[in-house]
Order: structure tokens, then C-alpha cells, then sequence
């Protein structure tokens, strides 16, 4: 039994997905090549030597895409703009047919009833501009508030919902520093300069955006890395508090008009390149806060390790999923706890969520995934919670409609509420979608206990 009464009558019901995660058709109508394309094909980088090339031929495929939803029951759809379809250069011209993808998607969304909320960056910057130093060079960010004006000048007359990035925790940290998403490097010097310069054309872009949308509701999307210390060790409490400064108080703090956390700023050890004024559009006042919830993490000292000197523990005996990463829905509820009461927060919508699972397509063709309804009833009623405690969370997002090219796993862990078959590219509405939607569907009709 889950209760799900506390939260509000005008929810946001959604699902979630990213361009280069589902799109496919990576050269058509004008599309450049983005630094995951070339991640993708660089031998040894993605499990399987899986790329984006096809995904879920979304890009063809949307109408199809939108009548699943509809069949779901969800009234919004947040997905990703690929900024290398829109302006394939990087900077200068637009590209109309690369734009007109999305307008078509956007007024297939509305003829629907399901609210778009597109993201400007879910990690595809144009290769090009990677050539030109990428997100560690501020020239990035600049093109980034070009390339959002553009499109908020196309869309804004339909869409009101906004986010500019995608966790730029991981474009920044796994990008930069951990090498294990594009573009694939390992400084700090180069890591710490590009988190900068996200932030940064956060804050640009989402001048940008209300100045060509003017209805328009403006957010940021992180994921936050609620941190537990593996031990009272003084060590292992200070590691902790070095994850809480590396993932949580570097993307929140400055957004929040609270600059960069000194303690980081020397942990990096790297000067940040701030010119006079970057601080105050860094921190563009926001209209909605975007949470991306998975896993929480345990944190040991890490004394040998590149900065911040930590390193993660499992504990045993706690259920994993098939990325290995704990259940643990309390964690959720502390995060959302955490931007209301530390940050102030207005609006949060949980931007993400979900669960990978082997699935299979049973003998009479269903599919079964019991393990991923419970981590969706799990982790809602765990919302449902905090917005009892005075979260003022507006709307969830499940991790995702489709089970897609997952970055660095490739295709083989599976986290749609609908099923692909990638040779037939048939989708299949799981048991996680079909329960989905009686919870949508109890929660609207009822506003009462739906389970
Ligand atoms: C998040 C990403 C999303 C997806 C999920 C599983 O970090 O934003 O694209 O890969 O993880």
C-alpha cells in the first residue's frame, strides 16, 4: 500500500528521455556529429561497442512514441534538444530542418495533452566545438545562450517549461575528470574550468530563454549525490563532506547566489576563470528546480585518489539493480528535503527516476518486471513524503519511456517502462508502464489513497 493522497491534484505526471539516447538518424536532415558520437565510436569506450547511430529510431518513430504515452496516461513528456541538429556548427547559422524536428514533436506533444518540457543540453555538445576546447572554454557557454535563444525564439510560443542542462555534474566530473563520458579526459585542470563555464551558460541561456519566451518557466536539471560516510572516522566524515561539495553544494551553491564553496575551490586546486558579473547570471533566478534521483552513495577517504580524495563502498546486503546501484528511497526524500529547507526551494519537479532490470519478453509476449514497479511505488511514495513534510514538489519524471542507448552500458541495460526489441524496433508496454498509469489514473480520479 502506498499513499500518494499528500501529493497536489495538478501533478505533473511524466516520463523522461534524452536525444542521443533514442533519436537514432545521427546524420539526417543536417545534424552534426556531438562529442558522444565520437565517444560512441572510439573502440572500447561503451560496452559491446554499442553507439547511438539507430537507438530507438525515435527520430522517425516520435508519432508512435507520443501514442505510447497517451497510452500510459502521462500528461508530460520531458525530453532533450540536440543542439547539433539546431545549430550543426556549433555557433552560426540555424539549421531549419534540424529545428523543425522539434517543432513538429512539440505540436504532436500539445495535439496530445501532454506538456513538453524539453532540456536545452543532455550532453551532445557539436563536436566542432569540442575541437575548440569545448565546455572548458568560455566561448562555449556563449554559444550555448545563442543557440538557447534560437530555439526559445522557435518554441516559446508553445512551450512554457524549460530546463538548460542536464546534470552538468556529469558532463563536468565523469566528462573531465573520471573519463568515462565524453569527451572523455582526465583533469581537474581542464575539469574544474568546464564546470565553470556549464554554469555559466546556465546562467546565460536562461536569460536567453526568457528573453525570446517570455512565459516561459525556467529550471536546471541536476542529480545530486546524497553521500553517507562509510565510517565515524573523522577521515571518512570529511570524505563525505568533500562528496556533499563535489556533488550537491558546487552545482547548488552558486545557482543559488552563494558562489562557488570555497572548501572545493581548494580541495580542485584550480583558480576558476570568473570575470566580474559571471556570479550574479550564474544565479538568474530560477522558476523550477530539477532533481534527478538514483542511488545514494557511501564514502570513504580516499587520500591517493584525484580530487576530492573519495571513493565509494558498497554495503552489503542491500538491494542493487542491474546498474548495481542500492535502492534506497529514503535518499530521495532527504534530497527533497534538502533543496526545501537548505535552498529555499519554490518548485521541484524529480526530473528523473527509475530502475535498469534484465528484462525479457515473455512466451506470451508481455513483459514482466516486478522489481521495477516496486522501485516506482518505492520512490513516489517516498515523494509522497516529502511533500507531507513541506516539499513543494510539483511533478516526477520516470527513467524513461523507452529502454535506450543507456551512455557508457550501451544498450543492454534496460530502463524503459516500454520495452525495445532493437532488431524490429518494436516497443512493448512493460508491467512498470501499465501500473504506471493505474497510479496516474487512481491519483487523478481519486486524489486518494492509490494503491
Ligand atoms: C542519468 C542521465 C540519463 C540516464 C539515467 C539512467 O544520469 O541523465 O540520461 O542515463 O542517468
Amino acid at each position: 500500500m502506498y499513499d500518494l493522497t499528500s501529493l497536489p491534484a495538478d501533478f505533473a505526471w511524466g516520463v523522461a528521455t534524452a536525444a542521443y539516447q533514442i533519436e537514432g538518424a545521427v546524420k539526417e536532415d543536417g545534424r552534426s556529429p556531438s562529442i558522444w558520437d565520437t565517444f560512441s565510436h572510439t573502440p572500447g569506450k561503451i560496452d559491446g561497442d554499442d553507439t547511438g547511430d539507430v537507438a530507438c529510431d525515435h527520430y522517425h518513430r516520435w508519432p508512435e512514441d507520443i501514442a505510447l504515452m497517451k497510452e500510459l496516461g502521462v500528461d508530460s513528456y520531458r525530453f532533450s534538444i540536440a543542439w547539433p541538429r539546431v545549430v550543426p556548427g556549433g555557433d552560426g547559422p540555424v539549421n531549419p530542418d534540424g529545428l523543425a524536428f522539434y517543432d513538429r514533436l512539440v505540436d504532436g506533444l500539445l495535439e496530445a495533452g501532454i506538456t513538453p518540457y524539453p532540456t536545452l543540453y543532455h550532453w551532445d555538445l557539436p563536436q566542432v566545438l569540442q575541437d575548440r576546447g569545448g565546455w572548458a572554454s568560455r566561448e562555449t557557454a556563449e554559444h550555448f545562450a545563442a543557440y538557447a535563444s534560437h530555439v526559445a525564439a522557435a518554441l516559446g510560443d508553445r512551450v512554457t517549461e524549460w530546463a538548460t542542462l542536464n546534470e552538468p555534474l556529469c558532463s563536468a566530473w565523469i566528462g573531465h575528470l573520471e573519463g568515462k563520458m565524453a569527451p572523455g579526459l582526465t583533469d581537474i585542470a581542464v575539469a574544474v574550468p568546464a564546470s565553470y563555464h556549464l554554469l555559466l551558460g546556465h546562467g546565460l541561456a536562461t536569460q536567453a530563454i526568457r528573453a525570446n519566451a517570455p512565459h516561459a518557466r525556467v529550471g536546471i536539471v541536476n542529480n545530486l549525490g546524497y553521500a553517507e560516510p562509510a565510517s565515524d572516522s573523522e577521515a571518512d566524515v570529511a570524505a563525505a563532506r568533500r562528496a556533499d561539495g563535489h556533488t550537491i553544494r558546487w552545482w547548488l551553491d552558486p545557482v543559488h547566489g552563494r558562489g562557488f564553496p570555497a572548501d572545493m575551490v581548494e580541495v580542485y586546486g584550480v583558480d576558476l576563470p570568473e570575470r566580474p558579473g559571471d556570479l550574479e547570471t550564474i544565479a538568474a533566478p530560477l522558476d523550477w528546480l530539477g532533481l534527478n534521483y538514483y542511488f545514494p552513495t557511501t564514502i570513504a577517504d580516499d587520500p591517493a585518489g584525484p580530487p576530492p580524495f573519495i571513493r565509494e563502498v558498497q554495503h552489503p546486503g542491500v538491494r542493487r539493480t542491474a546498474m548495481d546501484w542500492e535502492i534506497r528511497d529514503e535518499g530521495l526524500e532527504t534530497l527533497l528535503m534538502r533543496l526545501t529547507e537548505d535552498y529555499g526551494a519554490q518548485r521541484i519537479h524529480v526530473t528523473e527516476n527509475g530502475s535498469a532490470w534484465p528484462d525479457v519478453v515473455g512466451p506470451d509476449g508481455e513483459v514482466d518486471d516486478p522489481e521495477r514497479v516496486r522501485y516506482l511505488e518505492e520512490h513516489l511514495a517516498a515523494c509522497a513524503r516529502a511533500v507531507r513534510r513541506g516539499a513543494p514538489l510539483a511533478g516526477y519524471f520516470a527513467w524513461s519511456l523507452l529502454d535506450n542507448f543507456e551512455w557508457a552500458y550501451g544498450y543492454d541495460k534496460r530502463f524503459g517502462l516500454v520495452y525495445v526489441d532493437y532488431e524490429t524496433q518494436q516497443r512493448i508496454i512493460k508491467g512498470s508502464g501499465r501500473r504506471y498509469g493505474d497510479l496516474i489514473r487512481a491519483h487523478r480520479r481519486n486524489g486518494e489513497r492509490a494503491a
